[in-house]
C-alpha cells in the first residue's frame, strides 16, 4: 500500500485527491496501480476540476470490480495469460484427437422418442427455465428487444409470451403444478424493456416470484498485451460485453443456481431468445438427460459439413475426454490435422458425423452448483484480440474477455458425463437472427436464413408434424421465397402448449382430421378434442377452450377463406410504412378473411358442429 501510495502522488493532481477517497477507493486505486494501471490515473485534474466525471469514474470501477468474482485485479490477471496463450499462438486442441459424441437420436419421431418425452413429462416440476437475453441482436438490427418480436403473425405472440405459456403448460401437468422457476438474463440494452414487456402484460399469468432477473454487466476493454485497460477518453472506461457464458457466473453469485436446488430443481434448461422450437424438445431432451445419466445435454441438429454452426465433438487426448462444441472455423483444421486429411466429411446420409450445436442446454443442477462453487461461474474465458501484425504486439482496437455458455463442459471431470441429443431442425432450432437482406444473401450461398420468415414457417412446421404424428393428413403447400427468403405457405398450424407438450397429448386429442395445404388451424387450450375433421382451402380454424372448457369440435368440414398471405409492398416496407417493424422483418402479413373461430371463456362441456 506505502508503495502504491508513493507511485500514486507521483502523479499530477491524484496526490490532492486522495485523502477526499474513501479507503475502499484507496485500496482499489492501489491495487490498480500495482497491477499496472498507472495510465487510469495519470494527469487528473486538481480537486474542484470535473470532479463528477472522477466521481463517476470511481464508481464505474468499483461497480466492475464488485461484480466479477476475483474483482478487476482477477480480470487483468486473467486478461494478461489468455492475451500471453493468444500471442504464443497455443493450439487448444493439441493432444487431442476428435470422435463422434455419445448421442441419442431423435430425429424420426418414433416410440423412441415417446419413451424420453414421457420420462421427461413426469419431471416439469424438477425443471427450471433459464432464458439469456442480453444480447445486442445488431444482425438482426430491430428496434427494440427481441423477446418483444412475434414469432407467428397469425396471433402476434411474442417470444416472451410463447416461452411463458410453456412454463404456464409445464406446470399445469405436473402433479405438484409449482411454478417453473424462469430465469431471465438481460443486459443493460435489455433489461429495461424486458422488465416492461413482464410488467406491462401481468407476467403473461406467470407469478412475479417465479421470474428471477439477472443483469450481466459489461467488462472493460483491454489496450494492450499487459492487460491496460483502455479509456475512451480521461475518467472513462471503454466497457465491452462480455458473452452469453455470463449466465454461470450470475446463476453462481445471485445464489439462485443453489437456491434452485435447495428447493428440488435437479434440471435447467438454457435457451436463446429467439428459438421458438426449443420447448418442442424439452420434454425427450430431459428424459434422455434423465435416463442416460447427462450432467449436460446438448441439443443439436443434424449439420452439414463446413456449416457455419459449432460441432459437437469428444475430444480424446492428454489423458482426458471432453465433449465440447468446436468452433466450425477450428472444427475443419482440427479434422485435417488428426484423423480426417479431407476436412469434415459427410458420412452415408450427408451429415457431418460432429452435430451442429443449437445451444440449448440441460444441464443438471447437482453437478452444476458444484462447478460453480469450484470456479466461481468463470467459464473458460477467451480473449480474440485482432494484432495490428504478426508480431503480435498491437492490437487494431482494444479487446475484452469474452465466455460462451456452452463451454461450461471443460470445467467438467472425469465423473461428470456429456452427451448429445440430435432433434429434427424444424422442432429444434430455427432462430431469428438475421435481417431480410442479410438473410436472403445467406439463402443464395446456400446457408440457413435464420429470419423471421423461416423462424414463423418452421414453428407452423412443428405443429404440422405433431398432426402428422397423431394420423391428420396433412397436405404440405409449396415453399415460396418472400424477399429471397423461404416461407412455407401452409398449412399454417398452431399447437399452443397448452395444448399439447408432447406426441402423445397431441394423439390423444386429435383423429380422422385433414388439412388442406392452405389452411390454417390454431387450438389453444388443455381439453379440445378434434375428431373427423376436414379443413379444405384456404379454410381457417381457430377454436379456444379456457381451463375446465371441454370442447369436441367433430365430424365437420371446414370451408371458409381463412387466412391469406398478403406481401408488403416496397412503400409499406419502407422507413413511411406503418407496418408494425415485427412484420416489416418478415416482408407479409396475414389477412382474416373470414376463419372460423370458437371460444370458451367458461368451464363446460361443449359440442361443435361447424
Ligand atoms: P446471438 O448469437 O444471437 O448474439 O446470441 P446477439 O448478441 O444477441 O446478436 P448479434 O450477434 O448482435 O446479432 C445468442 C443468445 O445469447 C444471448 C442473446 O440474447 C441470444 O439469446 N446473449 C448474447 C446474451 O445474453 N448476452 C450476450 O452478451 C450475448
Amino acid at each position: 500500500m506505502a508503495h502504491s501510495f508513493l507511485e500514486m502522488v507521483e502523479m499530477v493532481g491524484l496526490s490532492t485527491d486522495w485523502s477526499n477517497l474513501t479507503d475502499e477507493q484507496q485500496s482499489l486505486i492501489a491495487d490498480l496501480v500495482e497491477n499496472g494501471q498507472h495510465h487510469l490515473f495519470a494527469g487528473w485534474d486538481a480537486p474542484g476540476t470535473a470532479d463528477d466525471e472522477k466521481a463517476a469514474f470511481l464508481a464505474s470501477l468499483e461497480k466492475i470490480n464488485a461484480n466479477y468474482p476475483g474483482g478487476l485485479v482477477g480480470y487483468i490477471a486473467n486478461a494478461r495469460k489468455l492475451l500471453a496463450e493468444a500471442k504464443t499462438g497455443a493450439n487448444p486442441f493439441e493432444g487431442f484427437t476428435p470422435e463422434q459424441p455419445e448421442k441419442v437420436d431423435l430425429n424420426t419421431f418414433d416410440a423412441t422418442m415417446e419413451h424420453y418425452e414421457a420420462i421427461g413429462a413426469k419431471q416439469f416440476d424438477k425443471v427450471g427455465v433459464v432464458l439469456v437475453a442480453g444480447g445486442l441482436g445488431e444482425r438482426l438490427g430491430y428496434n427494440g428487444i427481441k423477446l418483444d418480436i412475434a414469432v407467428e403473425v397469425l396471433e402476434c405472440t411474442t417470444y416472451l409470451k410463447h416461452y411463458a405459456d410453456n412454463l404456464l403448460a409445464m406446470q399445469a401437468r405436473s402433479e405438484s403444478q409449482r411454478p417453473v422457476p424462469f430465469i431471465i438474463m438481460v443486459s443493460q440494452d435489455t433489461g429495461p424493456k424486458t422488465r416492461e414487456s413482464l410488467e406491462a402484460n401481468d407476467y403473461f399469468g406467470l407469478e412475479k416470484e417465479q421470474v428471477h432477473i439477472l443483469q450481466q454487466e459489461l467488462v472493460p476493454a483491454i489496450a494492450d498485451n499487459d492487460g491496460a485497460l483502455a479509456l475512451n477518453k480521461k475518467y472513462e472506461l471503454i466497457l465491452k460485453p462480455h458473452g452469453h457464458g455470463d449466465i454461470h457466473m450470475l446463476l453462481h453469485t445471485s445464489g439462485v443456481a443453489a437456491k434452485l436446488q435447495r428447493e428440488g430443481i435437479e434440471y435447467l434448461m438454457f435457451i436463446q431468445d429467439t428459438n421458438g422450437p426449443s420447448f418442442n424438445t424439452l420434454p425427450a431432451a430431459v428424459g434422455v438427460s434423465v435416463e442416460k445419466g447427462y450432467d449436460f445435454n446438448s441439443l443439436a441438429i443434424n449439420r452439414i459439413p463446413g456449416e457455419a454452426v459449432g460441432g459437437l465433438a469428444k475430444l480424446v487426448g492428454n489423458g482426458k475426454e471432453l465433449t465440447i462444441n468446436v468452433e466450425y472455423n477450428q472444427l475443419d483444421p482440427l479434422l485435417r490435422a488428426t484423423i480426417s486429411p479431407e476436412g469434415d466429411v459427410p458420412n452415408e446420409e450427408g451429415f457431418s458425423v460432429f452435430p451442429g450445436n443449437c445451444n440449448t442446454l440441460l444441464i443438471r443442477v447437482a453437478s452444476y452448483v458444484r462447478i460453480l462453487e469450484a470456479s466461481q461461474g468463470i467459464i473458460a474465458e477467451f480473449v480474440n484480440p485482432k494484432y495490428t501484425d504478426d508480431t503480435k504486439s498491437a492490437f487494431k482496437k482494444p479487446t475484452r474477455l469474452e465466455t460462451m455458455m456452452q463451454d461450461l463442459p471443460k470445467l467438467f471431470g472425469e465423473s461428470e458425463k456429456v452427451g448429445v441429443t440430435i432433434f429434427s431442425r424444424m422442432w429444434s432450432f430455427s432462430p431469428n437472427k438475421n435481417n431480410i437482406a442479410d438473410a436472403a444473401a445467406k439463402v443464395a450461398s446456400g446457408g440457413p436464413a435464420d429470419a423471421g420468415a423461416t423462424a414463423e414457417s418452421d414453428f407452423y412446421a412443428a405443429c404440422r408434424k405433431r398432426l402428422e404424428v397423431a394420423g391428420a393428413k396433412v397436405e404440405t403447400a409449396e415453399e415460396i421465397k418472400i424477399l429471397g427468403v423461404p416461407f412455407t405457405l401452409g398449412p399454417k398450424v398452431i399447437l399452443r402448449p397448452s395444448f399439447a407438450m408432447t406426441l402423445a397429448e397431441g394423439r390423444e386429442k386429435i383423429s380422422g382430421v385433414s388439412i388442406s395445404d392452405r389452411a390454417t388451424l390454431i387450438l389453444d387450450g388443455k381439453d379440445i378434442v378434434l375428431k373427423d375433421v376436414e379443413l379444405t382451402g384456404r379454410s381457417g380454424l381457430i377454436v379456444k377452450a379456457c381451463d375446465g372448457a371441454k370442447v369436441t369440435v367433430s365430424g365437420s368440414t371446414i370451408d371458409n377463406e381463412g387466412f391469406k398471405l398478403v406481401e408488403l409492398t416496397e412503400e409499406e416496407m419502407g422507413p413511411g410504412g406503418d407496418a408494425p417493424e415485427y412484420i416489416k422483418i418478415r416482408g407479409y402479413r396475414f389477412e382474416d378473411r373470414g376463419a372460423a373461430l370458437y371460444e370458451f371463456d367458461e368451464p363446460g362441456e361443449y359440442e361443435v358442429e361447424a
